[in-house]
């Protein structure tokens, strides 16, 4: 078996590489971030700006990820300083590969957490929401957060499976899970979407997702999307570069970069599609943020025909693709720590994923109602705590000098034997990558922080 920390280990095709980017970059952000954030951003107005983030801002630097993963073929911290050595710049650059080593060991602690929520309300499901009440449903949601040991429990689950497939390596592991497992899901949601179309608010959810009111497009609706796009698309915490270091050099990565997007926006708008007929059709608010999925969903689950199933289906799906992301969180530090150490990939993927559990203990204990539920970290729970400093400081911050440093410290020369592309989109995404993504980020980032 290839182990991925040697320089040879590679997809063993553009379909298997393309599964694995599709199943980073879609997960809880698209299937519950997204319509959520959708919901409280009005629907149509929201959806625009995202839309346009994606395309504008998101896919060309998820192109200049996935060559500098190729270009270096190492962990992130190893290919961003071979480059600057190669490109003759200072090798101060790795700390974007360190950010996004580091930062995507801290998401991964937290996300697996909310995973391994998911991973409960399966078996939840499993057993039915038949008759759940509003009232109820919260209280089913907040008293489940605030239990000491399930939460840990599930949690453990999750990150035990992440391991396990990343434990594996590319060959045997990741692309395996993916292959087997993204098309799957497009299956499951699909399904879920037809059925929601026959609950009767269909026509609703279109208007609802796409006749923007722009009322409401205020500074915070954009800023969300920015964000949004940043998570959905799995930037700037190394998980691409990290897949782009296993890619062969005859696939082309604009090509790629443009499936890779336009599958994640599609599993987004397919959510979106999926979850508000059923909110519509049960009076639910839209905008009732983090607690659509785990407090609304249930109580539709509970009163529609073949719930059980539905709901079930719902769930396991969310799980499929939450663990396909958690899996591209882990491995950049476990690329990092087998290229480092040469230890045995299955070793390293264990220690850094137990590592990563008794962090995200923290964050499950730190949950409203629990043991360290009082505990604020400058205002914010631990979970969030987590989220602002990987959201609002190391996302913008490593994708903004990851464009800077693809647009203005590596030559041009070297970029464009990278891609391969032809010269008029050479020349649209080189505009993009060395002004508009630093300018862009660069509001963002100020506006979150400082505003
Ligand atoms: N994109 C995934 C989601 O939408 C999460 C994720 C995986 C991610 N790898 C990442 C987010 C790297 C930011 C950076 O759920």
């Amino acid at each position: 078996m290839l182990m991925a920390s040697s320089s040879n280990a590679q997809w063993s095709s553009r379909w298997a590489f393309i599964m694995a980017a599709v199943g980073s970059a879609v997960g809880l952000g698209n299937i519950w971030g997204f319509p959520y954030e959708a919901g409280q951003g009005g629907g149509g107005a929201f959806v625009l700006i995202y839309l346009f983030f994606v395309f504008v801002i998101g896919m060309p630097l998820l192109i200049a990820e996935l060559s500098l993963g190729r270009r270096g073929r190492m962990s992130p911290i190893g290919s961003m300083k071979k480059i600057a050595e190669e490109e003759g710049k200072s090798t101060l650059w790795q700390l974007i590969g360190w950010s996004g080593v580091i930062g995507a060991f801290i998401v991964i602690s937290f996300y697996s957490v909310v995973g391994g929520w998911v991973l409960a309300y399966v078996v939840k499901a499993l057993s039915g929401f038949s008759g759940l009440a509003a009232d109820s449903s919260a209280e089913v949601f907040t008293s489940f957060i605030a239990d000491p040991y399930l939460p840990i429990i599930s949690h453990a689950a999750f990150m035990g499976i992440t391991i396990f497939i990343v434990a594996k390596g590319v060959e045997g592991g990741l692309e395996k899970a993916v292959t087997f497992l993204m098309p799957a899901l497009f299956v499951l949601l699909v399904g879920l979407v037809i059925y929601s179309a026959f609950t009767g608010a269909f026509a609703q959810t279109l208007s609802f997702l796409f006749a923007p009111d722009f009322s409401k497009l205020t500074l915070n609706v954009a800023l969300n999307a920015l964000g949004q796009s940043f998570f959905s698309l799995s930037l700037a915490l190394g998980s691409i570069m990290t897949y782009g270091a296993y890619l062969k050099r005859d696939v082309n990565i604009g090509k790629s970069a443009a499936i890779i997007a336009s599958a994640d926006t599609g599993v987004a708008v397919l959510a979106g599609l999926a979850i508000f007929p059923i909110v519509f059709a049960y009076g639910l608010n839209p905008g009732a943020g983090g607690g659509l999925v785990f407090i609304s969903l249930p109580i539709a689950f509970g009163q529609m025909p073949g719930g059980v199933v539905i709901g079930t289906l719902f769930f396991s799906l969310l799980a499929v693709a939450a663990i396909t992301s958690a899996i591209s969180l882990l491995e950049p530090s476990v690329s990092y720590v087998s290229e480092k150490t040469g230890k045995d990939r299955r070793k390293v993927a264990a220690t850094i994923g137990f590592a990563a559990f008794i962090l995200g203990i923290f964050s499950s204990l730190g949950q409203s109602g629990n043991i360290l539920g009082d505990v604020s970290i400058f205002g914010y729970s631990i979970m969030d705590a987590k989220d602002s400093l990987t959201k609002n400081w190391m996302m913008p911050l490593g994708g903004m000098f990851t464009a800077l440093f693809v647009g203005w410290f590596v030559s041009r020369k070297s970029m464009m034997e990278e891609l391969a592309m032809n010269d008029s989109s050479f020349k649209i995404w080189y505009f993009l990558v060395r002004f508009v993504c630093p300018v862009a980020i660069a509001a963002v980032f100020i506006s979150i922080v400082f505003l």
